[in-house]
């Protein structure tokens, strides 16, 4: 079977296309034929040595997949071969820890792309408890956009967030792969939302997916636009996909006694901010990492019953895996894309 792998930490052009040998399928594992692969950041990341410093090559990146059931190993009950599954973005590998939450803090965690071998490949050989059945009633393509920026953003939303109905949500960085998806969730929650964007284009996309208020911050001051937006009291939660230098704002656009998430670093894993706008306020600033299956699922409902909708933006094939890391690491693009390894 093909895979897109990395030989060792680097450029986009470390990704290379490798013949493997196709797994068959242990006892209480499932073979799935993957049809199509999502790309996150987080891959790009992980393929320039960012997240960790080894790793045994060659190894396949990529965290969500979408396709359907090749093989059943022996012993596995309640899935058809043929049927549509999504891959279950992070899961322990040892059966035994299985009721551990959050699933992160489980010792045999793995997620695909990282810990253990990824999703841009033909065949993936997981547990049948990573699997989950797909009845988004989406193309392929679209339900592979959905497992981490679905899974993470219903964690962090609604779990770590505590976003409920009548909440005034930020969201930062709005038209990004996990933004785009926050921004419908806290809507399928009945919170109002205000979200950040860097362009004119994005602002519009952001619009789109029913964001109720755009700040462009190259030419608006988000901390007062929240605040004006608000009657002066700042956000209830705010999600703050980006860390850097935009988290001090992020907590500046909070109202006393909010809850601020951090959950990405965009724009820098170093952030700075005056101590006393976090306990002045007596703000509480937490941290999200990864999902639990009951976030996937939840959200999967919200899909099915057509309350958040996939932001798929581009398909390419397998061997341009590289192509797409440079675009999501130049800003080109907004919402998710997806690999195809059999095109
Ligand atoms: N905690 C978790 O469980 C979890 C799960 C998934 C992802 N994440 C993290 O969440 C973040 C977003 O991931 P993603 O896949 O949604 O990203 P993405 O879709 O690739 O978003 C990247 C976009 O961020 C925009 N951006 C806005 N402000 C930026 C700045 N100051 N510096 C650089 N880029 C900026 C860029 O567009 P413009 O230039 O047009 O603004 C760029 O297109 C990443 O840090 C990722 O690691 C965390």
């Amino acid at each position: 079977m093909k895979a897109a792998v990395i030989e060792k930490f680097g450029d986009f052009d470390t990704l290379q296309i490798k013949e493997l040998e196709t797994p068959s399928p242990k006892a209480g594992y499932v073979l799935v034929k993957i049809l199509a692969s999502g790309v996150n950041l987080l891959d790009h990341y992980i393929r320039k040595g960012e997240i960790v410093s080894e790793l045994p090559f060659p190894h396949i990146l990529g965290a969500d997949a979408a396709g359907e059931i090749a093989q059943l190993g022996e012993g596995v009950n309640g899935f058809n071969e043929g049927e549509r599954v999504i891959i279950v973005p992070g899961f322990p590998g040892d059966e035994s820890h299985l009721d551990i939450r959050p699933t992160a803090t489980a010792p045999s965690f793995g997620l695909p792309g990282l810990h253990i071998p990824g999703t841009y490949v033909q065949y993936m050989e997981v547990p049948a408890y990573a699997i989950v059945k797909d009845n988004t009633g989406l193309t392929v393509e679209e339900s592979a956009t959905l497992g981490v920026p679905l899974a993470t953003g219903v964690h962090a939303v609604k779990g770590v967030g505590e976003d409920k109905a009548g909440d005034k949500v930020l969201i930062q960085n709005g038209a990004s792969g996990s933004g785009s998806i926050q921004i419908q969730i806290a809507k399928a929650l009945g919170a109002e939302v205000a979200t950040t964007v860097r362009s004119d284009e994005k602002a519009a996309y952001a619009k789109s997916l029913g964001a109720d208020l755009v700040i462009n911050t190259t030419n608006e001051d988000l901390v007062v636009k929240v605040q004006e937006w608000t009657g002066g009291t700042g956000a209830d939660v705010t999600i703050d996909n980006l860390g850097g230098d935009v988290l001090a704002q992020s907590i500046n656009a909070t109202k006393a006694t909010g809850i601020i998430v951090a959950f990405g670093f965009t724009a820098g894993p170093e952030v700075k901010f005056d101590i006393r706008s976090l306990f002045f306020g007596l703000k509480q600033l937490r941290g999200s990492m990864a999902s639990d299956v009951e976030h996937l699922n939840w959200g999967l409902e919200q899909v099915a019953a057509g309350k958040i909708k996939p932001t798929l933006d581009g398909t390419f094939l397998l061997s341009e895996a590289g192509d797409v890391h440079k675009l999501l690491a130049e800003g080109k693009v907004k919402g998710s894309h997806v690999l195809l390894p059999w095109a």
